[in-house]
């Protein structure tokens, strides 16, 4: 446990502790720091936080540029400090008064140790922060695999595991409106090649909504350097005398048996910790964003309310489309800006529909995008300076939009108000979408000083936040789902103000078993929205399987179902509601990977309940099924559940011989599947 003299006042100029060490401890997995009489700190036989000028050569933590042009840093321990879970290390340049604070929190219940780093300066002018990491970690011995998850829009997070050779390998995002697209803000490193069950494992997640820069460097030593934080490319900004920068957080949980436990422990944190009510049952929703793109008007939305009531959907989610008159948002091609319900197609509001869907029994939601514009609009009409560009430069579309400038405190308000107009006229609504469907590619402010523009990427993404806590403050009531053309914002930043996200616009439940594996590693079920959707054709039960092992939902329409498949819909509704817990609270076993074989599983348990579900994309031999996670000493009635003629019970087995010789499957044809129920059998 840490040393904690506790003697020596935070800002005590330049006394330094002679000699001590601190530990903390997630798992498999300890940040242990020395330091001498000089007060330089080590961490693993490398450097504690690395410094550029300060003799390493390799990828530094901290790089500033003092107020006199020395670009060197020198720190020193000046002080420990430990109180309850917190522990910081307090360093201070030997020349210089200039403070970095090591900040670490750790959650010994989920192993997990959430860490980052606070600076600030009295030097005479300010000081330039070219780069500032979150977290520095030494790992001693390299012999270590990284599993990064990339992809692409309605590709995201595939799976790759490589061992970490020589030089640097760098996994980031310069994207700076949100942290996703091609590579996701998360990372786990292991001593081989990935596994489940065995081996040590280190997580590690961002919590910042913006660009993201993980390095892995395999040193001449023999360790492997690894620097997380927010990405220093084309962001550096100036910190004044007496101002504080404090990084995200990063979120480092370790296991020595496997990422399995990873897993678990993390989704435990992020519905604790991170979530907003991450300890209440999601609804069940049907969103109309498949089902009618933007074609839709009030009596087809109303039609849909009946279908969605018959049923049994908790929550309806209107899409994308309601708005814009001048420029009607009939595509995505004009109106994004213009928050005024569309007369033509709504003519009577959204508080109407609102009141119309609770005749229905169902809650309302609705999307928003209020971080866009699109030229064509009355917004940008009106503010066309509010837009993030760069002189000289012709404006870069992206879905036909721009960014709206959310360093400007003129812009935060805009896009506060909007919504906070929209929620007040109609206060039945209850959840909302937040999407953001483009990233920056010309990162320029009208509201920043010249001199100031690189400092956009951090301005934004604290922008964002204090739009999104105001939003969170005065409109407790309201959920929010999270989603940035499909799976950009998934991050743990933007997280803590939401309820949930959209992993991805691919809703093919084929890909999406893929998907949600991939993201199975870092976000819990209730947080991943799960829809079940006409794309790719899929039978609607292999579809409703693959939908139900995440947070249910649905992208239908109903209007054009035979009576045979909304009598199944109703079925598999309310069977989800009879696990839907054990889900969305139960810890995850990873059983069978897609990525290995023709048939891939996964089981959740809660207490002595378990439910789990079997994939068969292309179809797969007969083969057992070894659960995992159950009780050895239980013996578990397991039942077959949705299934078009009603449930089938398998039988009544140990959890010892489910777990070792499994239960045996037969034979699947392509896009089949298969839940089960196991209960303790009294
Ligand atoms: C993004 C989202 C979709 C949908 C559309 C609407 O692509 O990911 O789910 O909301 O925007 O334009």
């Amino acid at each position: 446990m840490p040393d904690s003299p506790g003697t020596t006042a935070p800002n005590a100029g330049s006394l330094m502790i002679p000699g001590g060490t601190v530990e903390i401890i997630a798992g498999g997995f300890t940040l242990r720091y020395d330091w001498g009489e000089d007060g330089k700190i080590k961490q693993n036989s490398g450097p504690g936080y690395p410094q550029w000028g300060d003799g390493w050569v390799f990828e530094p933590a901290l790089f500033a540029v003092h107020f006199d042009g020395n670009t060197s840093t020198d720190l020193r321990v000046v002080n420990t400090h430990s109180e309850g879970q917190i522990t910081k290390i307090s360093l201070k340049d030997s020349a210089y008064t200039f403070y970095v604070d090591l900040v670490f929190q750790s959650i010994s219940e989920y192993n997990i140790i959430e860490t980052w780093v606070e600076i600030r300066h009295e030097e005479p002018k300010s000081v330039t922060i070219q780069s500032a990491a979150s977290a520095a970690i030494q790992i001693e011995n390299g012999d270590y695999y990284l599993t990064q998850f990339s992809g692409d829009w309605a590709n995201e997070a595939n799976m790759v595991s490589e061992p970490i050779r020589k030089g640097i390998k760098i996994l980031d995002s310069k994207l700076a409106v949100r942290a996703h697209q091609f590579c996701a803000p998360w990372f786990i490193l292991s001593d081989g090649p990935l596994s489940e069950d065995s081996g040590t494992v280190i997580a590690g997640s961002l919590a910042w909504s913006g660009s993201f820069r993980f390095s892995f460097e395999l040193l001449p030593s023999g360790n492997i350097s690894t620097i997380c934080g927010i990405n220093p490319f084309a962001s550096s900004f100036q910190l004044e005398p007496g101002e504080q920068f404090k990084t995200p957080k990063m979120v480092l949980a370790g296991s020595n048996s496997g990422s399995g436990e990873v897993s678990r422990n993390l989704h435990r944190y992020v519905r604790q910790s991170v979530l907003r009510d991450g300890d209440k049952p999601r609804s069940i929703l049907l969103n109309n964003w498949e089902a009618t793109f933007f074609s839709f008007d009030e009596s087809k939305l109303l039609s849909l309310f009946k279908g969605a009531q018959d049923i049994g959907i908790d929550l309806f989610l209107l899409d994308d489309g309601w708005f814009g008159n001048k420029y009607p948002r009939n595509d995505d091609t004009q109106g994004l800006g213009d928050w005024q319900t569309n007369t033509e197609k709504l003519p009577n509001g959204i508080n109407y529909l609102t009141e119309i869907a609770l005749d229905h029994s169902l809650r309302f939601g609705l999307w928003f995008e209020p971080e866009m514009v699109n030229p064509g609009s009355k917004l940008f009409e009106q503010h066309p300076d509010w837009v993030i560009q760069q002189p000289h430069r012709e404006l870069e579309l992206q879905r036909n939009q721009l960014t709206l400038d959310l360093s400007n405190p003129e812009v935060q308000e805009f896009a506060y108000t909007l919504l906070d107009d929209v929620l007040r006229a109609a206060p039945n609504i209850s959840y909302i979408k937040w999407d953001c469907n483009r990233y920056l590619t010309q990162p320029g402010s009208q509201y920043l000083p010249q001199d100031r523009q690189t400092y956009l990427p951090i301005a934004y993404t604290n922008g964002l936040y204090s739009v999104m806590e105001r939003l969170n403050i005065e409109h407790p009531a309201v959920e929010v789902m999270m989603c940035s053309g499909g799976g950009g914002r998934v991050d743990y930043g933007s997280l803590e103000f939401a309820h949930e996200l959209w992993p991805s616009d691919m809703t093919d439940p084929v890909r999406r078993i893929y998907i949600q594996w991939g993201f199975s590693h870092f976000i819990p079920a209730i947080a991943s929205a799960s829809h079940v959707t006409s794309w790719g054709g899929r039978p609607l039960k292999f579809a409703f399987d693959v939908a139900m092992s995440g947070r249910l939902g649905l992208d239908l329409d109903i209007d054009k179902l035979s009576a045979e498949e909304r009598e199944f819909c109703r079925r598999a509704i309310a069977t989800y509601r009879n696990f839907r817990e054990i889900v969305q609270f139960g810890d995850l076993y990873r059983i069978e990977s897609p990525y290995d074989g023709p048939r891939s599983s996964v089981l959740y348990r809660k207490d002595t309940q378990a439910v789990a579900f079997v994939f068969s994309p292309d179809g797969a031999p007969s083969a057992n099924l070894c659960f995992k996670g159950l009780e050895p000493e239980i013996t578990y009635q397991v039942i077959e559940t949705n299934l078009p003629d009603g449930d089938t019970s398998w039988g009544k087995f140990p959890g010892q011989q489910l777990m070792s010789s499994g239960l045996s499957l037969p034979k699947m044809q392509a896009l089949t599947s298969s839940i089960f129920l196991l209960t303790p059998n009294n």
